[in-house]
Order: structure tokens, then sequence, then C-alpha cells
């Protein structure tokens, strides 16, 4: 069994199973975790573009991951409102690591704990399926991401020089779950 070595807000529940939900401590506000579907591309893509630009996935990219067997790709959407995608993460398995290659919250919705719920949920979804290793690459300018996992138990492990196209440097960051009888 893997036990997680970030700390999960106290007033979240995360439930464990592939279509994990969470609620804040007041119900005022219930967020549910489900797999991504091809119908979920267009707004993903709306979110991925408004956040990067230029140095937004292509649609392709979207769908490849999607139709790819490796990867898990996750919407994080709200149940009591109308609003229809408020994040999305993907994860792929290979050599028993557990890697993160996109989470995004929408821009108008950052700062409510919601990408610290996508996060967690990609962490207990690896440790289900027995991954002890969990990596993603990360700008070294990108300060609330950095924060976000450095606060999670991610360490860096390796500079990653003109990772990006537009010649930003990366952190390649790493995170270890401890195995416990
Ligand atoms: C990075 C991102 C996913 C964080 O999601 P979020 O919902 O805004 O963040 P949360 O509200 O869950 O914050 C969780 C933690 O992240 C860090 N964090 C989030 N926003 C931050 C900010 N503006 N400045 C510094 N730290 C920040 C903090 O450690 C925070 O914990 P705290 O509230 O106890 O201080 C979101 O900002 C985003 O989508 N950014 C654009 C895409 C991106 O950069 N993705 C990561 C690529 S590697």
């Amino acid at each position: 069994m893997l036990a997680l070595l970030s700390i999960m807000p106290p007033h979240i529940d995360v439930n464990l199973d592939n279509q994990a939900s969470a609620t804040n401590v007041d119900n005022s506000n219930r967020y549910r975790i489900r797999s991504m579907v091809q119908t979920d591309i267009p707004d993903v893509f709306k979110i991925d573009q408004a956040t990067w630009n230029d140095e937004a996935w292509p649609l392709e990219h979207f769908f490849d991951s999607l139709n790819n067997p490796l990867y898990n790709c996750w919407i994080l959407e709200s149940t009591t409102t109308d609003y229809p995608v408020l994040g999305y993460g993907f994860q792929v398995f290979s050599d028993g690591i557990s890697h993160i290659t996109n989470l995004c919250i929408h821009p108008n919705r950052r700062g409510r704990g919601l990408g610290e719920i996508l996060l967690l949920h990609m962490i207990d979804y690896g440790c289900q399926l027995g991954t002890s290793i969990v990596e993603l690459e990360v700008n070294i300018s990108n300060t609330p991401a950095f924060r976000l996992y450095v606060k999670h138990g991610f360490r860096i492990i390796q500079f990653l020089e003109r990772y990006y196209s537009n010649t930003a440097h990366a952190y390649r960051m790493q995170l270890i779950m401890n195995k416990i009888d």
C-alpha cells in the first residue's frame, strides 16, 4: 500500500474511485472529477488557449492523449452550476511513474483550492494503480504551480534548460510515496 506524502486539506473530501468527488465543508459548492470525454475537448481547448496563448497544446494533442490507453484525462466540474468545465488534468503512466503532463484551472476560478483538488486526485489515482512516483515539469517562473507542487511534497530533481519552445527553463519535479505495510 502506498501512503501520500501530501497532506489532504482538512475541508476537502476526495473519493478514490474513478468518479471521485470533492465537497467543501459547508456544501455550498460541490465539485466532481470525472474522466474526460471527446465532447469536453472544445471547453478544455479554450481554457488551454486562454492560459498558454502560443504555448497551448494543439487541438490534436488533446485528442491523441484522450485516445492513448496509457493516459488518464480528468475533468473537474461544478455539480451545482451550469458552468461547464472548471479544470482539467492529464496523467500518463509509464515504467511505474505517473507523469502529470497538464493541470489547469479556468482563469476565473483559480485560487479557490481547485488546482489542489485535481492534483491530489491524480496523485491518489496513481497510488491506486500502485505507482509510487509522480513526476511533472514546471516553468521555473510559474510560481503558483511551483508552490502548489512543493506544498504537496514534490522536490526538484532536474533543471531543464530551454525546455519550452519559447526557450523558458523548467524544473522536473518528483513526488515519492512511502510504501507502508
Ligand atoms: C497552477 C494552478 C493549477 C493552481 O490551481 P489553483 O486552483 O489556482 O490553486 P489552489 O487554489 O488550489 O492553490 C493551492 C496552492 O497552490 C499555490 N498557489 C496557488 N495560487 C498561487 C499564487 N497565485 N501564488 C502563489 N502560490 C499559489 C499555493 O501553495 C496554494 O496553497 P495555499 O492556498 O495554501 O497557499 C492554476 O493556477 C493554473 O491553472 N495555472 C495555469 C496553468 C498552470 O500553470 N498549470 C501548471 C502547469 S505545470
